[in-house]
């Protein structure tokens, strides 16, 4: 079969350039190559085919979950989230979990967060220093964290029960998206994840030079597991938190879920629902700073509407919608081929990838004029297209928490414009930086505050 050309260098030198600076080298493959290119990596040892054409978008979307495999491209995080979490399985048992967890994270028990989401944001706000510059970036993990565990588990992280499980996260999270954390992270074989991870165990944790990392993860992991226990022995009836909810759940056999399938699942929601969520907030806050006139004219829509109707808050809702099409906190999506199959007019062989090119399809200079320049106006009024945006990925695989993400970010951002004016922190340049696999805002992105109001 015939793959669309792409770079011929290397594939360890592909694989360096893939880790250190992937963003501005997609820019210069796709100048190159065109909106399908082929990239050899040595790790996968199969052909990756990077795709920014809408029309491979929609076959991404639409295709057979059982050809389409997401799980397999989503293989790394195995060795981070277990191999029985959400984000590694494919077929039934994925669509049966996927149904389970679904509920929280939609319509009327979404929004009953919505009064914790405000509380949990005035209250982080309320703790940011005077006169001089704070990391935003930490303040809005806090916030999506603490929002995040009540989801879960249904109390709090200022619950003491729940205290040492969200430092150890908060640790846990921090070296794990450090440099070495993500080299890590992207070049350990899945195949070897648990191995290292047992040596550590055994002692030889002292010389790994990521050895601080496994440690912090495995003091994650025996935490979830208490908490399950002590779920188990309080009983989980009648409470509406999903980790009560996915104890009293049972397959077609009738069996429960076990401990290494609660738990995986658990540490899925608390990485997944709070890192990204963060670090679009921290974006969202960026853009508006860098936009003045978008800043001043949102921050007067909040003022007028409040915090409560969110659906009236429409020019935020664009700038937030426009903040994940130029800076996507996830740059593509990944599917592998479990049989031969089509993409873009493309015919792929099994076992290779198709990646769907969330970054370079949202700065399409011929889908999106201009695409560099930060302009809600794109959204107002507008309903997008899902092959020519798609920042949740989609399909059958779409962000599970798309919804919930969409209503927290709008809370937690209008809480923050009702309450204060922030600026830049003096003398700092916001850069966007690689953490694990997604991109952020430089330096926690620093800020101080301007004003209280
Ligand atoms: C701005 C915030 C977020 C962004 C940008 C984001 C982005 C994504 C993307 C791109 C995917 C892959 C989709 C695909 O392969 O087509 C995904 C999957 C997923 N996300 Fe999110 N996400 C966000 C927030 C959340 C939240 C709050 C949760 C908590 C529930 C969450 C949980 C998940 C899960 C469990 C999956 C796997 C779904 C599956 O495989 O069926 N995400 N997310």
């Amino acid at each position: 079969m015939q793959l669309p050309p792409g770079p011929e260098t290397p594939r360890l030198y592909n694989m360096v350039r893939w880790i250190a600076r992937p963003l501005p080298w997609l820019d210069e493959l796709r100048a190159q190559f065109g909106n399908a290119f082929t990239l050899q990596l040595p790790r996968a040892g199969v052909p990756i085919v990077i795709f920014s054409e809408p029309s491979a978008v929609r076959d991404l979307w639409t295709g057979d979950p059982d050809t389409l495999h997401a799980g397999e491209a989503n293989i790394i995080l195995k060795s981070v989230l277990g191999k029985d979490s959400l984000l590694v399985l494919d077929g039934d048992r994925h669509l049966r979990e996927r149904r389970l967890m679904l509920p929280p994270f939609h319509g009327d028990r979404m929004r009953a967060y919505g009064d914790t989401m405000r509380e949990v944001t005035a209250d982080e706000v309320a703790r940011w220093p005077a006169g001089r510059p704070f990391s935003l970036h930490e303040s809005t993990q806090a916030i999506t964290l603490d929002v995040i565990m009540r989801t879960v588990f249904g109390v709090g992280s200022a619950d003491p029960r729940m205290r040492p499980l969200r430092d150890a996260l908060v640790k846990w999270t921090t070296l794990g998206t450090s440099r070495l954390g993500t080299a890590v992270l992207l070049m350990t074989p899945p195949e070897y994840a648990d191995n290292i991870r047992q040596a550590t165990q055994r002692g030889l944790g002292r010389i790994l030079p990521w050895a601080k990392l496994v440690r912090a993860q495995l003091e994650v992991d025996r935490l979830i597991r208490d908490l399950i226990t002590a779920r188990r022995r309080e009983g989980a009836t009648g409470r509406e938190d999903i980790l009560s909810m996915l104890l009293e759940a049972r397959d077609e056999a009738g069996a429960p879920m076990t401990d290494d399938q609660l738990r995986d699942e658990m540490l899925t929601l608390l990485v997944a629902g709070h890192e990204t969520t963060a670090t679009a907030l921290a974006w969202t806050v960026h853009h508006l700073l860098e936009h003045p006139e978008w800043h001043d004219r949102i921050r007067a829509e909040v003022r007028e509407v409040g915090t409560q109707e969110l659906d009236k808050l429409v020019l935020l809702d664009a700038a937030i919608k426009e903040t994940l099409r130029l800076t996507p906190i996830l740059p593509m999506v990944g599917r592998v081929l479990a049989k031969p199959a089509t993409i873009g007019g493309i015919a792929m062989p099994r076992g290779s990838v198709a990646l769907a090119c969330i970054y370079l399809v949202h700065r399409r200079p011929d889908l999106w004029p201009d695409p560099l320049r930060f302009d809600p106006n794109r959204f107002v009024g507008k309903k997008a297209d899902p092959t020519t945006y798609f920042p949740f990925g989609g399909g059958v695989r779409r962000c599970l928490g798309m919804a919930f993400a969409s209503y927290e970010m709008k809370i937690v951002l209008a809480t923050i414009l009702a309450k204060v004016d922030l600026a830049n922190a003096p003398g700092k340049k916001i850069k966007l930086v690689r953490r694990g696999i997604t991109f952020a805002p430089s330096g926690g992105m620093p800020v101080m505050l301007a004003r209280r109001y």
